[in-house]
């Protein structure tokens, strides 16, 4: 049975905890749940899936059907010698599956314990910290596709990962709804411990030979210092992505600024980092109308109560005009805008 409610209620199924009401609002919880959805009278356009809210601006109503993923289950899928692949259905909530599969013996992901949203969203925007992402464990999808009307699996190399981007942001948007993930977890396991974070906490712990449930305690004490708790403060966790620029304006700004944050990447660009630019502003802890970055971590814009999708969008753009002006660098928000 599929709950159906008219003109629901958003706020409490988006981390940023912005006011906005749903035309139509259903549990999906597999491909029946859709199809029966689909099949009603009201159904039509236009259509918004959600998963655990946490990557997305809720600009006002929306008027048409909001579809909330609630597809349950984790199981061992399959194992050979070199790897074990485990399936989860997509509503499953990211951390505790993360949680499941390294109580199981199941290592890899655990630089990505905590992050908030749903094993559904973790492709969408290939999530990522601590110096690993999804695409790295990433072995299959399968999906809802509406302009075939069928369930599709795609495969790593379809998803077209890229930094906090994929397919499913870019020519697939909108087109599907991922019912289940399957991940490659590699029996081989290596520690991914390269970033400073999470070297310094081990090393605080007095760590040396760190188990994969200990780098995912690292990493939850990181997250916890410097991120806001969505359960206490609405965010969307990182606000903007971290910019990437050419060597030339890389040499200028470097010579400008000493100290300026930067990670090489292919080609000669270099990415920059986007709470570093906004911190140097003098926005970090700062707050226009109800909403300001947080405290610890300017990257995040914080929700300080009573804060609209329209005063999201206003502390964002005065951001992105004083890191212009300062910097000559754009921002890109990182979340979707609904
Ligand atoms: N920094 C400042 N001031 C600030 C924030 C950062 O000076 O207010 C400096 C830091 O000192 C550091 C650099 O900027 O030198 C980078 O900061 P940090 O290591 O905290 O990481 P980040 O670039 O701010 C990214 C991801 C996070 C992820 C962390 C760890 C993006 C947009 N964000 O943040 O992802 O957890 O690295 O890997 O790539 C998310 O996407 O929602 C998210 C939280």
């Amino acid at each position: 049975m599929t709950p159906l409610l008219a003109h629901a209620d958003l706020q409490a199924l988006n981390t940023f905890g912005l006011p906005a009401r749903a035309r139509w609002l259903a549990a999906i919880t597999g491909e029946a749940d859709l199809r029966r959805v689909m099949a009603m009278p009201e159904w039509g356009e236009p259509r918004l899936v959600l998963g655990g809210g946490s990557n997305l601006v809720l600009t006002g109503d929306f008027d048409g059907w909001v579809l909330h993923v609630a597809v349950p289950g984790r199981r061992l899928l399959a194992q050979d010698s070199e790897a074990w692949w485990v399936e989860a259905g997509a509503g499953e909530p990211w951390h505790d599956f993360v949680l499941w599969t390294l109580a199981h013996g199941w290592a890899g992901l655990e630089n990505l314990a905590l992050i908030p949203g749903t094993v559904g969203a973790a492709p969408v925007q290939n999530i990522g910290a601590y110096g690993l992402e999804v695409a790295e464990r990433f072995a299959w999808l399968e999906a809802f596709d509406f302009a075939a009307g069928a369930v599709v699996r795609i495969d790593g190399a379809a998803c077209a990962f890229a930094y906090r981007d994929s397919l499913f942001k870019r020519e697939g948007a909108g087109r599907y709804l991922i019912l289940r993930v399957v991940f490659r977890l590699p029996k081989a396991w290596r520690a991914v411990t390269a970033y400073a974070d999470v070297t310094k906490e081990l090393a605080a712990q007095h760590v040396e030979n760190p188990t994969p449930q200990d780098i995912a305690d690292a990493v939850i004490a990181v997250r916890r210092r410097k991120l806001p708790d969505p359960a206490e403060i609405g965010n969307a966790g990182s606000f903007f992505k971290n910019p990437v620029v050419d060597a030339a304006t890389y040499s200028r700004l470097a010579a400008d600024h000493p100290g300026l944050p930067s990670y090489p990447q292919g080609g000669g660009t270099v990415k920059l980092a986007a709470g570093w630019l906004i911190d140097q502003c003098g926005w970090k802890g700062r707050a226009l109308g109800p909403v300001g970055t947080y405290p610890n971590q300017a990257l995040v814009l914080v929700n300080r109560g009573g804060a609209t999708g329209a005063d999201v969008q206003r502390a964002a753009q005065a951001i992105q005009r004083d890191v212009k002006a300062r910097f000559g660098v754009e921002l890109e928000p990182e979340p979707v805008f609904v």
